[in-house]
Order: C-alpha cells, then structure tokens, then sequence
C-alpha cells in the first residue's frame, strides 16, 4: 500500500467470529488507515484479511492463494531443516561461523531476514510498506508464540521506515557489519515461474522501483560490505556512484552482487 497513484486499494476484514480478532482487525483498520469491510468488498482488490489464525493478504480476483509471513511451518520450515551454510545468501553475506549484524534494507515478507537469523546473525529488518509491515509483525509474533525458545525471532529487529533515511540518519558507531538489499524488480511479474507471494507484493507495491535510491544510501553508509539479490539476467543496478559489482554469487534463479564500500568520510575536524 504505497503511496503510488497506481497502488490498487486495501480494505481489512475479520474473518473470525473471535471477539479479540475482531478487535484486532479494528485496532488494524484504524492504525493502518484503512476501511473494514464485511460484505460488498469487491470494491477492494486487496484484502488484508485477520483469521483465527493469522493475517493474511489476498487478491480478491486471482486464483492465487493468500500470502502471508511464515518462519515456523511450511516451506519455510522445511528450509529451517536445511543446512544453510551453503546457501548463496550465506556466502554472498561472508558468513563464516561467527552471528554477523545485517541491516536488510528491504525486509517484505521477512524469508531473507529470517535465513539470516536462523545462521545466528542479528538483523536490523527495515520495511517501508505498513501492509507488509503488519504482516511481517503478525509472522514473528506467531513465531514467538509457537515455541519461546525459538531465538530466531528474538535476533529479528523490525523497523517501519524507509531505509535510504533510516541509514542516512546512522551513526557510524552503529553500522552493521552487512547492508543487505533485494529490490522489486519488474520483470519478476512477467515470468511464470514467479511465485504467488511476488506476484501479490508486485501488485500491492506497483509503481515503486527505488533500487538505484536504496544502494547509493547503502554504498554511502561507510559499511563495508554491501550485498545485492538481482535476478540471476538481470543487469546490475547502475545508479550514478556504482560500479561492476567485484564479486559475484550466482544460483539458478538469481544472484547476489557484492560491493566492497570505502569507509564513510569523517567530517573535518
Ligand atoms: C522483493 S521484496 C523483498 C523480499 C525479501 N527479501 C524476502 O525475503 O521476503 C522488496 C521489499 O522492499 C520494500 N522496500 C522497497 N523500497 C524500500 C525502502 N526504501 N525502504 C524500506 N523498504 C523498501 C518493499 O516494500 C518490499 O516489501
């Protein structure tokens, strides 16, 4: 639900008969500035829908299913099982052991962030969009009601901002050791073997493409280490103060850039 003239409309509905759901879906409603709806809610494509279970979005005139943010069960739990150490994401980040600190500039449904977690790295996940947001919240809310001995969610810190101001306003003593960053990229709606959670962010966020914007802030930061998922053909992103990115990862589907930062300039004293 960016602030786009092309963002097609959100509405909220409960879809629970539970007293304390549906106070949930209002308090939502109200925070996020957005009308409840109960019937006749064709009028939204969009639907953030609150159940007994979960919150959820839902295009109203597609096929696909509803998305919402998992890091327990599903497919996320089967990647949970996995070994993670060789994973690109894993060696794009430099991850050699020791918990590193990520800011993830662009958390949407939080999968990348909550790989970074599970390996034991604190990360700082930054999201601009409050219908993301609020799915994001719900995903980790249920993680840590599901088991509260699961760290993973304890070593996720999200934030609600755009992350362009979030790190310009950094202090240097409060970098991270990585600044991880996986833009929207068009394209991804045209391919077939898009998945349906893409699909649906695609659609709720049209009309944002501020990938050049979010690595020149990430490139200024002074971090030493900058880390870009592009699709695996996609050029790489060529705002003004980039370069070739100097080291590269790349999988079936996608690939990582690297960039290797200066440190930011101290002020003259
Ligand atoms: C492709 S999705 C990221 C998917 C994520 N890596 C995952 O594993 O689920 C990109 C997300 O970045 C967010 N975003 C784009 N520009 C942003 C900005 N300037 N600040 C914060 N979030 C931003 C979008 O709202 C969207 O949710």
């Amino acid at each position: 639900m960016a602030e786009s003239s092309e963002a097609p409309s959100v509405a909220v509905r409960c879809d629970s008969a539970s007293p304390e759901r549906v106070a949930t879906a209002t308090e939502l409603a109200r925070t996020l500035g957005l009308p409840l709806v109960h019937d006749g809610a064709e009028a939204y494509p969009l639907l953030l829908v609150v159940t007994d279970e979960r919150l959820e979005l839902l295009q109203v005139d597609s096929t696909d299913g509803p998305v919402h943010c998992e890091f327990t069960g599903g497919a996320f739990g089967y990647r949970r099982a996995q070994p993670l150490r060789r994973e690109l994401l894993t060696r794009a980040v430099g991850f050699k052991g020791k918990p590193l600190d990520v800011i993830d500039m662009t958390a949407g449904l939080g999968r990348d962030a909550a790989v970074l977690a599970l390996l034991g790295c604190h990360v700082t996940a930054i999201e601009r969009d409050p219908v993301v947001f609020a799915l994001l919240q719900d995903g980790l809310r249920r993680a840590r009601d599901a088991n509260a001995a699961d760290t993973l969610a304890e070593r996720i810190t999200l934030v609600r901002a755009d992350a362009c101001d979030y790190l310009d306003a950094l202090p240097a003593e409060a970098l991270p050791e990585v600044i991880y960053l996986d833009p929207m990229f068009p394209e991804r709606t045209r391919s077939a073997l898009v998945k349906k959670e893409m699909r649906l962010l695609s659609r709720l966020l049209s009309g944002e493409d501020d990938a050049d914007r979010l690595l020149e802030a990430a490139l200024r930061s002074g971090c030493h280490r900058v880390v870009v998922k592009r699709p695996l053909h996609a050029p790489h992103i060529a705002a003004p103060l980039v370069r070739q990115p100097p080291l590269q990862f790349r999988g079936r589907s996608a690939r990582f850039d690297v960039y290797f930062p200066e440190a930011r300039p101290t002020p003259a004293s």
